[in-house]
């Protein structure tokens, strides 16, 4: 009896932790992410956008059995993350927003590594955005978020 009790508390931990998890995956946590960090440099919010979104999804599922972080070279702007573990949709903006030390406003270009990622993020004129996440076969997560239009444009700023 002992161990069937075991097993009933770590099954309801799974399922606390999937909660967990899942709340960190939604539309609004993809976009709030964004948006607080946009706010800290004056930029206007995003908005999640269903079609692309199913861009980005459709486009991470095509990645489910390799995990390469290739981009799509499709239409949108493209975040790509991956990560072992549980790596949630809030955690791969946090990976994007990392580099924002690195980015030279006055001389709008990255100083020291990569900020591209983060000047996506923070592109004004990209006011639409959606993502897709999928569990590679090698264990690993794939995140992509996708930006309408564009951004990181040759000789414009972020904002
Ligand atoms: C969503 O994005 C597409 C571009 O893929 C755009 O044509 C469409 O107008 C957007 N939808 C809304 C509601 O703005």
């Amino acid at each position: 009896m002992r161990f069937n009790n075991f097993l009933i508390v770590i099954y309801f931990i799974s399922l606390t932790l999937a909660h967990i998890l899942q709340a960190q995956n939604s539309h609004q946590d993809y976009v709030n992410a964004h948006n607080a960090i946009r706010a800290h440099v004056g930029v206007g919010s995003i908005t999640w956008n269903y079609s692309v979104a199913a861009y980005a999804q459709n486009y991470a599922d095509q990645r489910r059995g390799d995990c390469d972080l290739d981009h799509s070279m499709g239409p949108y702007g493209e975040n790509l993350a991956e990560g072992y573990g549980n790596l949630n949709g809030v955690d791969a903006v946090k990976m994007w927003v990392s580099e924002k030390p690195n980015y030279d406003y006055a001389s709008n270009s990255c100083v020291g590594d990569e900020c591209l990622h983060y000047t996506q993020v923070v592109w004004r004129k990209s006011t639409q955005l959606g993502c897709g996440r999928v569990k590679c076969q090698n264990g690993w997560w794939f995140v992509i978020c996708s930006h309408y239009p564009t951004g990181n444009i040759e000789g414009e700023r972020p904002y």
